[in-house]
């Protein structure tokens, strides 16, 4: 048997174990895992949520990080808390995966769900708001950061490699002013492209129109909110970060991937320029590259294909696939 890992100088292993039962020893810590699933949430966000005060939630908050039951990653001057993956092998590695796993088969009392919905709701008015404002001087915004052109070719030789079917369907979610719907209009026999922002989805029908792009259909809707059709490729360009609940909208858009099909994400990688919120509506500062294939995977996909490309500005981008498996049904 592999011995187990032991805890910190000065720490003795009764410690380790003690502050992780002293941890799960309360329901609304117990709750605040269970909201952690599958998204992360700052202090003000969770104390919302749980109706209680900035001070009592922080404090609960120090005893599942003493625990080591949830992590923090820093968003330029907020700090947000997810759940901190089990360790196996460690010690309290066994009990910190079954907690989760009793905590996960809890329902969430309804108001907190309730209140779960309208923190994600926040969230996706700042998103839309900035979009409706920004339409005029939209690609001076995105080349603030990453623009298509500093991506594209990577973009295109993933997809490429993938040898998708040309008589297939692909689904672009956030085309903004549309300007990749040319590149799938190419390889695809039919597009459809979904954007919540009637200011973007016009650039894009304009840009349709310029290049004669009959095949593409143009949506207007919440690309979360709305049913949409299962397609061989969904397609997020710089989008994901932008969205309120990335890991839930992974679940959602997963379901929209047909069987054999594939999910490609270009997004950033973490970094830490906050003025990318105001300047260019950003929710969320990049994404660490194994917490995307961990949402992916609990989408039911499987991580593919992967390009990172450097920017001179010190911005780094991910180019990610994720297939859907060939077997099985497509999740309704
Ligand atoms: C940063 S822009 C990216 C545009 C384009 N893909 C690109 O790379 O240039 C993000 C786009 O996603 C759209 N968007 C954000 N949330 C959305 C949602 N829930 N459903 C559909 N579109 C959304 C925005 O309106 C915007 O057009």
């Amino acid at each position: 048997m592999t011995p187990l890992r032991v805890p910190a100088l000065g720490q003795e292993p009764g410690d380790t174990l003690a502050a992780l039962c002293k941890a799960g020893g309360d329901p609304l810590r117990l709750n605040v895992l269970r909201a952690l699933h599958s998204a992360s949430f700052g202090v003000l966000e969770l104390a919302q949520i749980f109706a209680t005060g900035q001070s009592g939630i922080s404090h609960h908050l120090k005893v599942l990080a003493q625990a080591q039951l949830v992590a923090t990653r820093r968003e330029g001057n907020a700090i947000f808390y997810r759940r901190a993956l089990p360790r196996p092998g460690s010690l309290g590695g066994a009990l910190h995966a079954a907690l989760l796993e009793e905590v996960d088969a809890l329902a969430l009392p309804s108001a907190v769900q309730t209140r779960i919905g309208e923190v994600h709701a926040q969230r996706a008015a700042v998103s839309r708001d900035f979009f409706a404002r920004v339409a005029e001087k939209f690609q001076a915004q995105q080349d603030l950061i990453a623009g298509l052109p500093q991506y594209r070719d990577g973009l295109l030789s993933l997809l490429d490699a993938l040898a998708l079917d040309p008589r297939g369907c692909a689904l672009e979610v956030g085309p903004g002013d549309g300007a990749f719907l040319p590149d799938l209009a190419r390889r695809f026999a039919r597009v459809v492209a979904v954007d919540n922002s009637p200011a973007m989805l016009e650039l894009a029908r304009q840009r349709c129109q310029r290049d004669g792009l009959a095949q593409v259909e143009l949506q207007l809707a919440d690309a979360l909110a709305e049913p949409l059709l299962a397609a061989d490729c969904v397609i997020l360009n710089m989008v994901l970060h932008h969205l309120a609940a990335p890991a839930e909208a992974l679940q959602q858009l997963a379901r929209r991937v047909a069987p054999g099909g594939s999910l490609v994400i270009t997004d950033l990688c973490p970094h830490d320029q906050t003025w990318a919120r105001a300047a260019c509506g950003d929710l969320w500062l990049g994404f660490d590259q194994d917490e995307l294939a961990r949402w992916a995977q609990a989408a039911g996909l499987q991580a593919g294909e992967s390009l990172y490309l450097g920017l001179r500005n010190g911005f780094q981008i991910q180019v990610r696939q994720f297939a859907r498996p060939d077997q099985g049904n497509t999740p309704s």
